[in-house]
């Protein structure tokens, strides 16, 4: 009935018989499946309602162009309501501060800034291989984030100030993997229905009057000495804000990139031909494997283009479930006019599928990336991982680099065994990059 009542200039609505919950419970089991379903039943775009708002999806190319650039769309008012609930910061405080915090992470982070991180991260990354000793086993997400999170940490917010010795890491590693793994959730409804979900938030909230403590006590007067922590903290306005700003950094710069450097390696390591691959270009450019303690620059990660186009397609493979945009004034996208009110959602997910821009869209063929100007820092067509226009991701290219980094000196060093069948991605979460569904074993044992 009530599709024969709506409004034909509407897009199609999914709902259910109870009120305000709507469609929730079924979208809520596995987003990334519903869309799929119901663009299949619905075609490409549709609305669901859920939790007593609309979210209506553009699942195909023509909506793109306007998601991106329509000044009938707003980028802040879709994600405000979510800082707040993530990291208790409040609507004016977020208004004021979002366009001067935007343009600081998007400099510091830009291409040709990335020269000031790439040493660190490299002594850095060594020197949190080295706990994994000589060989073992274990889940390689699991190694993974105890490499790169200590490592990335310390050089984005400087060394000694979160926890990131082994005696410490352990209990902030359970909140912070308790806090990322419910804040989708926790930041689209009320903390109080999400109880160790507040717990976690409340000790990370705690931990980070420390860190910042820490961080404005060592702050350099000279710009180039600043960590970018320093740097959010100078350009705060609203002091007290500063812990809450400093866990959103945390979070938005470790969520999707640890997930993807899993898959990389992952992806990498399951297609014995790009293994090889990439084994011939590291021997090319340091010698044979797992000898010394390479030192990698900007320049040596340039002269190894592979890996990087293997990054950027476990990327494109794994991109976020779907971006938003709140819809300020209607909008017309193909033959349907969006109401104002609705939040407008895009699927990089279901885009990098689409066999038009991307052929096999389920291959994992980093060749496709030569056709890429990376030189030119511009990705494949229909590429949108990291969002697009004027809001598009400011940590991007660190991103790469830091994975692409991560995966030079991990693969020189050691040689594996897979033990476990390559996982599934998670079809769980809607906002940010897939999580394996099952443990991913290996065996390592350092390069002969
Ligand atoms: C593969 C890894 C990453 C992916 C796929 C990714 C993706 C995204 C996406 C899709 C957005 C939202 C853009 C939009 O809605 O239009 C975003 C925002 C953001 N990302 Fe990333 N990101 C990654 C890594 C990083 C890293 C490493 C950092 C920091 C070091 C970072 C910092 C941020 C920040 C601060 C924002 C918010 C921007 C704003 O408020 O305007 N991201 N990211």
């Amino acid at each position: 009935v009530l599709f024969q009542l709506r409004n034909p200039s509407s897009p199609p609505c999914i709902r259910s018989w109870i009120p305000w919950f709507g469609a929730a419970f079924q979208f809520g089991k596995a987003p990334l499946e519903f869309i799929e379903q119901a663009r299949s039943k619905h075609g490409p775009v549709f609305t669901i309602f859920a939790l007593g708002k609309r979210f209506t999806f553009v699942t195909e190319e023509e909506g793109t162009e306007a998601f991106f650039n329509s000044k009938d769309l707003n980028f802040e008012q879709a994600v405000q309501q979510a800082v707040e609930n993530a990291v208790s910061v409040p609507a004016e405080a977020f208004y004021q501060n979002h366009g001067t915090l935007y343009s600081m992470m998007k400099g510091k982070m830009s291409p040709s800034n990335l020269h000031v991180f790439t040493g660190t991260l490299c002594k850095e990354l060594h020197e949190h291989m080295a706990p994994l000793g000589t060989e073992g086993t274990g889940d390689l997400n699991d190694l993974v984030r105890h490499v790169m999170y200590p490592a990335v940490v310390n050089t984005l917010f400087g060394k000694g100030i979160c926890p990131t010795s082994q005696s410490e890491i352990k209990e902030f590693e359970e909140y912070f993997q308790m806090y990322d793994e419910d804040f989708e959730y926790a930041s689209q409804m009320p903390e109080c229905f999400l109880r160790n979900w507040s717990k976690s938030k409340k000790w990370l909230l705690k931990l980070f009057e420390k860190v910042v403590l820490d961080a404005e006590r060592t702050n350099p007067s000279e710009t180039a000495s600043k960590t970018l922590l320093q740097h959010l903290l100078d350009n705060l306005q609203g002091k007290h804000l500063g812990p809450n700003y400093g866990l959103l950094m945390l979070w938005a710069s470790q969520a999707n990139a640890l997930p993807i450097a899993f898959w990389t390696l992952t992806f990498i390591l399951s297609y014995p031909s790009i293994y090889e691959k990439v084994m011939e270009d590291l021997a090319s450019v340091f010698g044979k494997a797992g000898k010394d303690e390479i030192e990698v620059s900007e320049e040596t990660l340039k002269k190894l283009p592979f890996i990087k186009w293997c990054t950027l397609e476990a990327i494109r493979l794994r991109s976020p479930g779907a971006i938003t945009k709140k819809v300020i004034n209607p909008i017309k996208i193909q033959n349907f006019t969006i109401p104002a009110g609705d939040m407008l959602m895009l699927s990089p997910y279901w885009l990098h599928r689409n066999p038009k821009y991307f052929p096999d869209p389920e291959v994992f063929k980093p060749d496709r990336w030569k056709e890429a100007n990376l030189e030119k820092n511009a990705f494949l067509d229909s590429f949108v991982a990291f969002g697009g226009g004027k809001h598009q991701c400011p940590g991007r290219w660190f991103a790469i680099m830091e994975i692409q980094l991560f995966v030079v000196l991990f693969l020189y060093k050691y040689e594996f065994v897979l033990l476990d069948a390559v996982p599934k991605e998670s079809p769980l979460h809607l906002v940010g990059t897939q999580q394996p569904m099952a443990p991913f074993r290996v065996q390592y044992k350092c390069q002969e």
